[in-house]
């Protein structure tokens, strides 16, 4: 029997350095998050997903990997990291984590040792060529950081490849050893408890680098798949594909590849209809997937730690975002296809805004992933580097450091959100926990209806009509279940009419941005307030 957890779970995804600090160094680490385990279990979190937390000289927040079998000495060790998926078990939570091996950091002992010598057994671990080629230039994930996909290596005396920084050496996929390697380390986390993997840059991955294997790419995914499953049958791929629509089917194979993909393009378009005021474009973004297999899921969410791509808009929809968001092109964007700012900044911590977007999120025919902080409002800051900007330490309390660390604050990993309207002072977990209107109280409440409406995570969802072109509903249908949420995404309140199937159906009203109000009768009129959302469960009974 498959086990299909992931279709019920609220994945909270977090970056152990920046979430808390237990030994006052400065830098978060594994006995701070465990510390922090009763918290996450309390929001609802049933699946924790754990940024990159391996040995790393850390130059891209920890996607430079230089040893896949161990923990960062400044994170802990991997009893503390054991200990962790312990715990968070014992709370029903499971846990998955980065997989990271469509590259290495050129300090890896394997790129280290390929350097040396033609005849290294890791020379072929990597992708060389003794002349730059002559499309270098081409194919640079992060434009005007990196400027080429090939570096020289005066160690090695060749060029070697790399798609993102050329400090993350790509492996050659093709060499069956870096197959096996990749399971090793696959099969190690499982053994260790991990209930899967966030599978890092998989077109990437599985891009053949040479002309010399003439295999289908795709074959790799279900080569990783068979091997996980056997490993463990309940373990999960959530793959980060942010690729054509019709590369889709590629990933989740007939549901013997990828368990789960990030809907990166439903995330586009939900933000264009956002700063538009409008369904169209999210109507777009959602209907432009093709069928996914039964045991397939979409991880929907709002933002995660990397920019905000929007590379799947038109240049006029990219510059309609950043005006309509009010945005400084100059301060916020990035690699020529993206926003480096947290949601709640770029709507000026406006809270019916930043909840209509959740409330969406929560509601979309797939699993909610969140990032953390997003559960207080957390914000940004552009003074950072690159994506750092939206990665600062999570904001506890209104003490120093924001509640993070008792290290002296010079001696912070990167510094806490101090300004007016998104520092520690002004925005916090403590203060949150008290403030019973607080977002954290909202996203603790949404998350428990969620959890009792499968039916989102589960069914089979079709829209419903409004006749209004801001107004979103939908509605999802699993066994006997039927669920229904309205999202008004303008500023102007408005009443719409639905075009309910059943008009028998009575209405009962689960969770709104307005007191619970039982609609009276079979009236399937339903008043929304400027940004208002409102989710029901169609007939049937409450609970
Ligand atoms: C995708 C990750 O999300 C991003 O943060 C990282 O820089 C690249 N992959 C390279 O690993």
């Amino acid at each position: 029997m498959l086990d299909l957890w992931y279709k019920s779970a609220v994945i909270y995804c977090l970056d152990v350095e920046t979430y808390m600090d237990a030994d006052g160094d400065g830098i978060g680490d594994f006995e701070g998050l465990t510390a922090r385990l009763d918290y996450l279990a309390g929001l609802g979190i049933t699946c924790v997903w754990l940024m990159p937390f391996y040995p790393t000289p850390n130059r891209d927040n920890g996607y430079d990997v230089k040893d896949f079998y161990n923990v960062d000495p400044r994170l802990g060790t991997l009893g503390d990291f054991v200990e962790f998926t312990r715990q968070s078990n014992e709370r029903g939570m499971r846990v998955i984590i980065d997989l990271v091996v469509n590259h290495t950091s050129i300090e890896h002992p394997w790129f280290q040792e390929a350097c040396k010598s033609k005849d290294s057994k890791y020379r072929d671990f990597y992708v060389w060529a003794d002349e730059k080629p002559e499309d270098a230039h081409k194919g640079v994930i992060f434009p005007g950081v990196q400027d080429s996909t090939w570096t020289y290596s005066e160690a090695a005396g060749a060029y070697y490849f790399h798609q993102f920084y050329e400090h993350q050496a790509d492996l050659n996929v093709e060499n069956p050893k870096v197959w096996q390697e990749i399971q090793k380390i696959m099969g190690f986390w499982l053994q260790l408890g991990v209930s899967g993997f966030r599978l890092d840059a998989a077109p990437f991955l599985v891009e053949l680098k040479s002309a010399h294997d003439s295999r289908d790419e795709y074959a790799y995914l279900e080569d990783m798949r068979q091997f996980l499953s056997w490993r463990r049958g309940d373990a999960i791929i959530l793959a980060e594909a942010n690729v054509p629509m019709e590369a889709v089917p590629h990933y989740f194979g007939d549901g013997d590849k990828m368990q789960m993909l990030f809907n990166f393009m439903a995330n586009q378009y939900l933000i264009l209809a956002l700063a538009r005021e409008e369904v169209a474009p999210l109507i777009e973004g959602l209907k432009a997937p093709p069928e996914i297999p039964q045991v397939g899921q979409w991880a929907y969410f709002v933002r995660n730690h990397d920019e905000l791509s929007l590379d799947k808009l038109s240049d006029e929809q990219q510059e309609e975002i950043l005006t309509k968001f009010n945005q400084d092109k100059e301060k916020v964007w990035i690699y020529d296809r993206g926003i480096r700012r947290r949601f709640p900044p770029m709507v000026q911590g406006d809270p019916r805004r930043v909840r209509l977007a959740y409330s969406l999120m929560f509601t979309m025919p797939g699993t909610p992933v969140l990032f953390y902080g997003e559960e207080i409002g957390l914000g940004d800051d552009l003074s950072q580097d690159e994506r750092n900007s939206i990665r600062p330490p999570m904001q506890w309390s209104g003490e120093p450091n924001a509640g993070f660390s008792t290290a002296p604050p010079d001696q912070l990993f990167r510094p806490v959100i101090s300004d007016d309207q998104f520092g520690y002072k002004q925005l916090n977990v403590i203060d949150q926990r008290r403030d019973p209107s607080s977002l954290l109280n909202w996203m603790e409440r949404a998350i428990r209806m969620r959890k009792e409406c499968p039916e989102f995570g589960w069914g089979d969802w079709q829209m419903i009509g409004t006749g209004h072109p801001c107004v979103f509903a939908h509605r999802c249908d699993w066994r006997d279940g039927s669920v229904m949420a309205v999202h008004n995404l303008s500023r102007e309140a408005c009443t719409v009419t639905l075009n309910l199937k059943e008009n028998g159906d009575r209405l009962i009203d689960l969770l709104g941005d307005r007191p619970y109000h039982q609609i009276e009768g079979v009236s399937h009129e339903v008043e929304l307030d400027g940004y208002g959302y409102r989710w029901f469960r169609i007939g049937g009974y409450h609970l």
